[in-house]
């Protein structure tokens, strides 16, 4: 993003007062003036002499130099004001094209009774009065432009000019950990922001102007606890990001900012919401014009302070006006390219994070199944487990998970290793519960997920019920599978993993119709994200071939190779008593798809026996229903 330079260009119909204008603004900014109308060739000039107005065609060569004299000025990190005509929407992105977000529409409105009587008593202009209707005619208002009434006078103009120009880019709201972070990012990549954070009494008081107090990088942002202020310091279209809490505190914090929004306006929810919510607030507000995203962030506070992964859905053409800004702070992948892309419409963006959040629950607990078994099983003290684990991370198992997992181990507190003093009871906000709820309504056996979500709910289980703890006691026949085929267990069920997760997100893009691409989110996963790793950047390339991971022959085969692995795994594990809910799901989830025979012809026997639900029969390819009379 260029952020030094800006062009300020100036529109409206001829006789609305740009030239005077320009030069003015320009003089007190210190930048130079050009007169767009100097950039028309010589058969336009002598076409508008003649009285005719210029078509869509004329104008275009006209339009195409104003965008290269506005490229080669920002090239050099100047900035300048240049007065144009009267602007269609389509002659506005001929001038913008590539400089979007370095353009500040300026348009000066008034009546055309007094524009005609300025344009009557101006001399050695060759725009005859007569033409001024054509200039209305071609003229479509912008919406993202700062609008100034010509009937004042030229300084009270100019200033208005200033004073808007000089309002934030972006708006954030909500300065918690992930905020203040993403603040913090925003203000480093040059984004002029505002900060609100709500007043609650002896508990969130003064919180922006302590954060922009506490972090240099933010010097230069405003803070603000009240709303319409907040709104007021915005750039229009107003863009605000929130970062706020999920569910109900969301829809209150939209109803109060309404008020304060105006058509165009734009705000981005970055939180953990629901992708149906989201759908219902993108509906909800388009009803008033206002714009809104959905986007996924991950990568929690590191990720939001250094380059977190993003996943925005909504309108694309409101997606186009921020994506700068979400390209301005995003993580890179290995080409350079930003971590953030448009996933596709509605929720599809919060869908995605959710999944993602999923893959996350079952990939966290793999590492704690093949730590517990290291641990418990074969006798390893957690500094030998962090030393096993820092060298699969060095290699093709490299994951920022397993790589913080390293660090976990390593941890000391005293004598003791830190995670032995760690209460065994896991928290979780909810997502996890959300992807199995949504990977079940999509009929998809996301199994690992769901046994991830329950391993984290059968350690909340009450002391009285898990008084059935006893003492692992490691079998010294089966204990002993080497760290190799502990290794290799781990690596397949994390293929596993990642075939259900994506197949959830492929699922639904067919059945919400969203058009997802399973190698872009694959790509905007490969880094920033809690989920970033080198079978991620796998995935990417697999999802170019195939929609399903199984149909890809590499992964085809390196399952196939492992499997006796995991299954080593998983007996070995089992004999100790060792619960391994995501190891033996991913196992039973391959069984399940290889099986010589399935069961699903009992169930619906059974389903029929007793419900006269019907079953279909296996060499019979008409698709007929059979009912016996068991
Ligand atoms: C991320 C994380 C982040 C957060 C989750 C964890 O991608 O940055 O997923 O969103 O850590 O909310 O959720 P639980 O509290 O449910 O584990």
């Amino acid at each position: 993003m260029n952020q030094n330079g800006k062009i300020y260009l100036l529109m409206g119909v001829s006789g609305s007062g740009k030239t005077t204008i320009g030069q003015l603004l320009a003089s007190q900014l210190r930048i130079d003036f050009f007169d767009g109308d100097d950039f028309h060739s010589v058969s336009n000039i002598e076409k508008m002499k003649s009285g005719q107005p210029l078509d869509d065609h004329d104008r275009h060569d006209w339009l195409k130099n104003i965008n290269t004299l506005a490229s080669k000025t920002l090239a050099t990190n100047t900035s300048a004001v240049i007065a144009c005509s009267a602007l269609k929407k389509q002659y506005r992105e001929i001038i913008s094209a590539n400089l979007k977000e370095s353009i500040i529409w300026i348009y000066l409105h008034g009546s055309k009774e007094l524009i005609q009587q300025r344009m009557a008593a101006r001399q050695n202009h060759y725009m005859p009065v007569a033409l001024l209707q054509s200039q209305f005619d071609i003229l479509e208002i912008p919406n993202e432009s700062i609008k100034i009434d010509i009937s004042l006078d030229p300084q009270t103009m100019v200033n208005t000019i200033l004073q808007e120009t000089n309002k934030s880019t972006l708006g954030i709201v909500g300065l918690g950990v992930m905020g203040k972070s993403l603040a913090r990012n925003w203000a480093r990549a040059g984004v002029k922001l505002s900060l609100y954070n709500r007043f609650v009494k002896g508990v969130e008081e003064q919180v922006a102007e302590k954060t922009i107090q506490a972090y240099p990088e933010l010097e230069k942002a405003s803070g603000f606890e009240d709303l319409q202020s907040f709104a007021h310091a915005l750039a229009k279209p107003r863009i605000i990001f929130m970062m706020i809490k999920a569910g109900k505190e969301t829809d209150v914090f939209i109803d109060e900012i309404l008020p304060h929004l105006e058509a165009g306006d734009i705000l981005i929810d970055g939180g953990n919401s629901h992708y149906a919510d989201t759908k219902n607030r993108i509906t909800r507000l388009e009803k008033q014009q206002i714009h809104f995203i959905g986007t996924g962030v991950s990568g929690g506070e590191k990720g939001a302070l250094y380059g977190p992964s993003m996943m925005p859905s909504g309108s694309f053409e409101a997606y186009q006006k921020i994506e700068h800004l979400l390209y301005s702070i995003a993580a890179k992948d290995k080409n350079g390219s930003p971590c953030a892309a448009y996933i596709g419409p509605e929720g599809s963006g919060h869908f995605v994070k959710m999944v993602h959040n999923g893959i996350e629950y079952a990939e966290m607990q793999l590492i704690a199944e093949t730590y517990a078994y290291l641990r418990y099983a074969q006798g390893l003290d957690p500094y030998r487990i962090a030393q096993v684990f820092d060298e699969w991370n060095q290699g093709s198992l490299h994951s920022y998970l397993l790589d913080s997992t390293v660090h976990i181990l390593q941890k000391k507190e005293g004598d003791d290793y830190l995670i032995d003093l760690i209460l065994d009871v896991a928290g979780n906000k909810g997502t996890g519960n959300w992807a199995t709820i949504a990977a079940s309504e999509l009929g998809i056996p996301a199994g690992m997920i769901t046994g991830a979500l329950f391993a984290r709910y059968v350690s909340t289980l009450k002391e009285s019920v898990r008084n059935l703890r006893q003492t692992i006691i490691p079998n010294s026949k089966t204990s002993q599978l080497s760290i190799e085929t502990v290794k290799a267990a781990y690596t397949a069920a994390r293929i596993i993993n990642h075939q259900q997760g994506f197949l959830i997100i492929r699922t639904a893009s067919l059945e919400f119709n969203w058009n997802l691409d399973l190698a872009t989110i694959a790509r905007i996963w490969t880094n920033g994200c809690i989920i970033r790793s080198t079978l991620m950047e796998k995935m990417m390339v697999a999802f170019h071939e195939h929609q399903d991971l199984f149909e890809y022959e590499e992964i085809k085969q390196e399952i196939t190779l492992l499997k006796s692995k995991l299954k080593a795994f998983c007996i070995s594990s089992l004999e100790v008593d060792l619960p391994i809910p995501c190891h033996t799901s991913s196992l039973d989830y391959l069984n399940s798809l290889s099986a010589m025979y399935s069961t699903a012809n009992i169930i619906q026997a059974q389903r029929d026996f007793f419900g006269a639900h019907t079953y279909q029969k296996m060499n019979d390819t008409s698709g007929a229903f059979y009912h016996t009379e068991w």
